[in-house]
């Protein structure tokens, strides 16, 4: 049975990751999360104790990493500060985190010779303009705008040079935006969601006219699954399902399948630095590994998501009053 240590994996993508590798392979998951704001047991509920150990720990900590790393076939590293806005307030965990827990489990990796795959962003490619008929691919120069993602930028570039200078057997694969349960409210689709069931109106930055690429996590979980069976040592691969949208789009689809108006919602506040549009091309995973998404509907995905989080309350309840107040302080 193959070992896994999953980094990250009570967060939102990594707890995806962790359900979907128990239903799908026979691997043995061990998760080491710090627990941040962002982490929750909860989302790890109802996995079997047998195939899923469960580590409260932060990447960073080199003893802990080590430990755990010598008793994994595969290390797959999701962990991260993962939210633009919070690395706009306070961007010092984002370096802690994301580049020095990742150069932490990269010496860790090279010492256990693991099997290593790095779990990045479409963001550390910037942004396009919206008329641009190009879409990222895996050769687009690097050129990341907020804390947050030069920070990720970092961690690839980490991972890259020690799968060079020291032959560690990496991969990495940079994903546009997920959807689905378990999101923290602090991110688009859940916080509208979630405004909505709370009598609050939906918040919508500057115009709404960015774009975002989505994908629904259990694609990208399959796909990151495909890499790590299949994908060739030393290569990235961009995970994207054509799922381009404009904010005010999904905003618009949400509040009428919500039971509101098309116009309920505030602009506020435009992030500073907003990055304009995201568009992965995944030629690469799909010619090489042979993947599709399963989720073809964006409207089918939204709605399930939707009914998650009213069937939910008692997952996302406990986050909703802090995300809301720190929004506030910022006009957003
Ligand atoms: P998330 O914020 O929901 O979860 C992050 C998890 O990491 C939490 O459980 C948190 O407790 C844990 N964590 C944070 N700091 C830690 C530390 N120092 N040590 C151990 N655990 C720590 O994030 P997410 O949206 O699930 O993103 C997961 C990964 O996927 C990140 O690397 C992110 O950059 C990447 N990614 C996210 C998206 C997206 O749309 N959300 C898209 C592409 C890539
Ligand atoms: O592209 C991949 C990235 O997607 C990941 O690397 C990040 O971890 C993930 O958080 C996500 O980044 P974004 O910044 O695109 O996601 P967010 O959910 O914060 O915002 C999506 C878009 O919606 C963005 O254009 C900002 C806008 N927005 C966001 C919020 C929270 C609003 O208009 N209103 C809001 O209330």
């Amino acid at each position: 049975m193959a070992r896994f240590l999953v980094t990250g994996g009570a967060g939102f993508i990594g707890s995806n990751f962790v359900h979907y590798t128990v239903e799908h392979t026979g691997a043995h998951v061990t998760v080491l999360d710090k627990l941040t704001y962002a982490g929750s047991r909860a989302s790890l509920a109802g996995l079997p104790e047998d195939r899923v150990t469960f580590v409260q720990g932060d990447v960073c900590d080199g003893e802990l990493v080590d430990g755990l790393v010598a008793d994994a076939d595969a290390v797959i590293h999701y962990a991260a500060e993962s939210h633009n806005d919070n690395s706009l307030r306070d961007p010092r965990p984002f370096l802690d985190t994301n580049v020095i827990g990742t150069y932490t489990l990269l010496e860790a990796v090279r010492r256990h010779d693991a099997r290593y795959h790095h779990i990045s962003t479409d963001e550390v490619y910037g942004d396009l303009e919206l008329d641009d008929p190009a879409r990222f691919t895996e050769t687009t120069p690097y050129n990341p705008s907020s804390p947050y993602s030069s920070t990720k930028g970092a961690s690839d570039l980490l991972v890259r040079a020690w799968a060079r200078s020291f032959g560690i057997r990496a991969t990495i694969s940079n994903c546009s935006n997920n959807y689905g349960p378990r999101q923290h409210v602090e991110k688009f689709i859940p916080r509208q969601i979630t405004n909505v069931l709370d009598g609050m109106r939906a918040k919508l930055y500057g115009t709404g006219e960015n774009v975002r690429d989505w994908i629904h996590a259990d694609d990208h979980s399959s796909a990151v699954l495909a890499v790590l069976e299949r994908g060739r040592i030393g290569e990235t691969y961009l995970i994207g399902a054509d799922g381009e949208l404009s904010n005010r789009e999904v905003l618009r689809r949400i509040l009428l399948s919500m039971g509101c108006d098309e116009d309920d919602f505030d602009h506020v506040t435009d992030r500073p630095g907003h990055d304009l549009r995201y568009a992965i091309d995944s030629s690469r995973l799909r010619s090489e590994l042979g993947w599709e998404p399963a989720y073809r509907d964006f409207d089918a995905g939204l709605e399930a998501t939707i009914a998650w989080y009213r069937e939910n309350e008692g997952w996302w309840r406990p986050q909703k009053a802090q995300t809301e107040a720190d929004y506030r302080r910022q006009g957003q």
